[in-house]
């Protein structure tokens, strides 16, 4: 493509993402789960605007990702149902709940970068909504992610795994699944543990996951984050702190293994020119929107981190498609 092209498509690259994000906002895909309906119909329901439904679903149909009866009438596409309806397993709704909330943040963009500062949080915090939908939208792709993590990491000698900042405990009921010998602790915030604990029962899985309410920032390192695990397994949780505290983290993670257990950080690995993968690049922007020292980091600087932990038998895995694994033992 040459360059203006290039710079044409992606000055309007957002406008796709905005109505996507909206529709499954205003519950427009989940209004045509059980049959075809008009806009008219869908207004109706959802008392929204006739005319604005109708434009929204028909840029949806250009996209593919509905489908137009003759008679009008807007259908769900087979394929992309599963992903973009609320329930089932397949479901991406949870994480295109918490995009829709980033967009008000990432139009902030240009006061980050002015300030140096992320955009404020209310004082209260996360909405419980919001809350949810973030923990809910880690579940939607840790459902996924965390299959291909135990196609590459072989866990079947641990028995006890911690899950540090597990949020719902979606990787853990995954490893569950596939290690049958394996009992894990999910260990995060106060305001989360519930979530996990509603995720574990309907997995059918408490009697192998067990929550633990804690800072990982504040507790530990002698016992409150726990000891003796097999295995500690760290995803998507660094690239929200700084380099110092995820220095402190990782001891504590080491701290909590046994000798020769194994450490696993799954995260957004930068190569040393911190330019690329384009997505881990990316996603540093995403948390200097939204942390006060969240960074994506190099393989190397986490590998630093390990060594000076006594990490041994360093190793690189990528985890298509954006993400990668460190893995290490405790000497
Ligand atoms: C990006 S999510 C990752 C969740 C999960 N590990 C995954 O990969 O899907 C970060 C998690 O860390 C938890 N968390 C953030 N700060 C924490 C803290 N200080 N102590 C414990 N958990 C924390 C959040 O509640 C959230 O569940």
């Amino acid at each position: 493509m040459d360059p203006r092209t290039r710079i044409e498509e992606l000055k309007g690259g957002y406008w796709m993402p905005v109505v996507l994000l909206t529709a499954g906002h205003l519950g427009l895909f989940a209004a045509l789960k059980d049959r075809p309906r008009s806009a008219a119909e869908v207004a109706g329901e959802l008392a929204l605007a006739t005319r604005a439904v109708e434009i929204v679903l028909l840029a949806l149909v250009a996209e593919d990702l509905l489908l137009q009866r003759e008679d009008g009438r807007f259908a769900l596409h087979p394929e992309y149902a599963p992903y973009l309806l609320p329930d089932g397993d397949e479901s991406v709704a949870s994480i295109m709940e918490h995009h829709y909330h980033l967009l008000g943040r990432w139009i902030q963009l240009a006061e980050v970068v002015r300030s140096g500062k992320p955009v404020p949080r209310p004082e209260s915090g996360r909405s419980p909504e919001q809350l949810r939908a973030f923990i809910c939208g880690m579940r939607d792709i840790a459902r996924r992610s965390t299959e291909t993590v135990a196609a590459q990491v072989d866990l079947s000698s641990c028995r006890r795994l911690l899950d540090l900042g597990g949020g719902p405990g979606a990787s853990s009921i995954v490893l569950c699944r596939h290690f049958p010998r394996l009992h894990c602790v999910v260990f995060d915030l106060p305001e989360v543990v519930p979530i996990a604990v509603e995720e574990i029962a309907a997995a059918g899985l408490s009697d192998r996951i067990t929550t633990q309410p804690g800072d990982y920032l504040t507790d530990g390192p002698d016992g409150d984050l726990g000891d003796g695990f097999d295995c500690v397994f760290v995803s998507n949780i660094i690239h929200s702190l700084s380099l110092a505290a995820t220095g402190r983290l990782l001891g504590k993670a080491m701290a909590a293994l046994k000798p020769g257990g194994l450490l696993v950080i799954k995260d957004f690995f930068l190569a040393d020119s911190r330019a690329e993968p384009a997505w881990a690049a990316l996603f540093a922007v995403n948390m200097l929107i939204g942390t006060d020292e969240g960074m994506s980091y190099t393989w190397s600087e986490i590998e630093a981190i390990i060594r000076s932990h006594n990490g041994t038998g360093i190793e690189r895995r990528e985890l298509p498609p954006a993400s990668g694994l460190l893995l290490a033992r405790k000497a």
